[in-house]
């Protein structure tokens, strides 16, 4: 089982292969899966900006690509920033394949810096039975 550190490790890494040149701040983040595989993905932009793909959603469609659709945790990390909470979109595409409770780990350079939840990183979530 993948520990908290080994989620780090994997997200760093994949910050390493951010494509960021107009922002030039690379994040990168990791997913433990149900099935017990970290999928992860870095920042993808665009010269089109509104196009581009934040770490966490080229993580998701790793994860959903491998077959798996349950988050158990993820982390994330900016080489340039302390610490990197998801931004609202991701927020709710983490929701998505998450419970309340999943954990989320914020990184700096040292490691998990701080852990928070998928509930408190999006409070009183879009959440409907009465969709399609
Ligand atoms: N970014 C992410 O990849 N994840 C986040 O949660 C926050 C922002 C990316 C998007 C963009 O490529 C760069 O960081 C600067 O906003």
């Amino acid at each position: 089982m993948a520990s908290p550190n080994d989620l780090f490790d994997a997200a760093r890494t994949a910050s390493g292969k951010s494509y960021s040149p107009y922002s030039k701040f690379p994040v990168g983040a990791a997913i433990l899966a149900a099935d017990g595989a970290i999928y992860t993905g870095a920042n993808v932009e665009n010269l089109a900006y509104p196009e581009g793909i934040c770490a966490e959603g080229v993580a998701i469609g790793q994860m959903v690509m491998g077959g798996t659709t349950s988050i158990k945790a993820v982390a994330v990390y900016a080489p340039r920033l302390a610490l990197c909470p998801p931004c609202g979109g991701c927020r709710q595409k983490l929701a998505e394949f998450s419970d309340a409770g999943t954990e989320v780990y914020l990184c700096d350079d040292t490691g998990v810096r701080e852990t928070v939840t998928v509930g408190a990183l999006l409070p009183h979530a879009f959440e409907t039975e009465n969709i399609g």
